[in-house]
């Protein structure tokens, strides 16, 4: 593996419901994801994140593998439900006491904490009065942020204040594959600008209570027309306006695409809304998993839209496209396209799901995860040749957890979970790791 630069930032992340389980646990409330998953027909077997991995009790343990892997920090989120339980009102410090022995924990093996404030797991009464399409939650958000800030601020330096607000707005509010499960289509959008000024106020509210790094994280990928026709093309541009340039031309240049005229134009973006989005953030983080090639929709069709198959590719448990390529073109695109407004970059998610077994030696040969990690971490490497300001790669996952609708189907961690008896095992990808980060020291 090429060197990366010296002070890269090597890290592996999870997710608050996907590890944590004890969802009953010293206060916590119920989120959105409780209210999803136990609604029959909605995840794979009617999987919850009851249980999960019980990070909430084995945090000790992972964070051990965490050290033990070599990594210099660890991105993990906060339940705002466990802070405060009802999204608004008393906090909780009980909950608050779980992500301070966590912080404690990590400092004390050397790790950098990285929390996310918001990885999808709402708390279920600001759903019921609205949620994302709510401008209220955005203001609760501010407050929760300020809470978490207090407590945690004088330890934490790095923060993430949303994860990935575009697959939060399709799945949970257009499309209804994730919680909330409504399916919205277009009438979703204010649930983008909803999130983003709650991102643009929480950005406030940690730097005045000493955070010294600030980034949004979103899900970005390149977008390739199926072909070279005309409505292909544009199709191709459409869709790389709502995945991609929604959630980074407000943030970096605090302006919407044009397109978002119906966000402009109907009141939910108010005077000043804009300067506050834009706050201006120390990094960005990207989460990159695959390209998306794009077709234009048939006539009857909703979106104006349809996502196509990359062929000839290798493909991951999940069916994603295998691209490695695809990162170092969305990041020199980035570099490109945002220039003297893009501030330097961390991928703070990175990684795939495979069809794990334990062999009889007790080895998990996560091969294809291997292959998959390498190849993604030599197009980074060539990102950063070509003058990308990347600070760090965090690899999704630690462990093995609760992947949404797809529930326990989907592998997509360094170390395997028995959810049977909560065993952890490091599979060879692991290994692998620990000797990539052991030759980069
Ligand atoms: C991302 C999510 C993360 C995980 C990976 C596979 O979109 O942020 O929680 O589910 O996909």
């Amino acid at each position: 593996m090429p060197k990366f630069p010296p002070n890269f930032l090597w890290g592996v992340s999870t997710a608050s419901y996907q590890i944590e389980g004890a969802v009953q646990e010293d206060g916590r409330g119920p989120s959105i994801w409780d209210t999803f998953s136990h609604t029959p027909g909605r995840t794979h077997e009617g999987d919850t994140g009851d249980v999960a991995c019980d990070h909430y009790h084995r945090w000790a343990q992972d964070a051990d593998l965490i050290a033990d892997l070599g990594v210099g920090a660890y991105r993990f989120s906060i339940a705002w439900p466990r802070v405060q339980p009802a999204g608004t009102g008393p906090i909780n410090d009980k909950g608050l006491d779980f992500y301070d022995r966590l912080v404690d924990g990590l400092l004390v093996r050397g790790i950098a904490p990285v929390p996310t404030l918001y990885h999808w797991d709402l708390p279920q009464p600001l759903e019921d009065a609205g949620g994302w399409l709510s401008r209220d939650t955005a203001e609760r958000f501010a407050e929760y942020a300020a809470a978490v800030g207090d407590r945690l601020g004088d330890r934490v330096r790095r923060w993430i204040t949303l994860n990935e607000p575009v697959v939060h707005m399709a799945e949970g509010y257009a499309f209804g594959t994730h919680a909330p499960g409504r399916a919205l289509l277009l009438d979703a959008l204010p649930v983008a600008h909803h999130q983003l000024l709650g991102h643009g106020w929480a950005v406030r509210a940690l730097r005045e209570r000493g955070a010294t790094e600030v980034m949004i994280t979103n899900n970005c990928t390149p977008v390739w027309p199926a072909s070279d026709s005309a409505d292909d093309q544009v199709a191709a541009a459409v869709y790389d306006g709502f995945h991609n340039r929604l959630f980074l031309d407000p943030v970096l240049r605090g302006e919407y695409p044009p397109f978002a005229a119906a966000l402009t134009d109907t009141g939910v973006v108010r005077d000043g809304d804009l300067d506050v989005i834009a706050t201006p953030m120390d990094a960005l983080g990207i989460n990159y998993y695959h390209p998306t090639r794009v077709a234009a929709a048939p006539d009857d069709s909703p979106l104006p839209f349809v996502t196509t198959d990359i062929a000839d590719v290798p493909r991951t448990a999940f069916g994603w496209p295998v691209v490695p390529d695809g990162l170092r073109e969305l990041l020199t695109g980035l570099h490109e396209h945002y220039a003297d407004v893009l501030p330097p970059i961390y991928i703070t998610e990175n990684g795939c799901s495979t069809s794990d077994s334990i062999d009889a030696d007790g080895r998990i040969r996560d091969t294809d995860r291997i292959d998959y990690l390498d190849g993604h971490l030599r197009a980074l490497h060539e990102a950063v040749s070509a003058g990308v300001d990347i600070r760090g790669y965090f690899v999704w996952s630690l462990l093995d957890n609760f992947e949404w609708a797809e529930g326990y189907s989907q592998r997509f961690g360094l170390v395997h979970v028995d959810y049977a008896n909560q065993q952890r095992t490091a599979k060879d990808s692991y290994d692998w790791l620990r000797a990539v980060l052991a030759g980069q020291r």
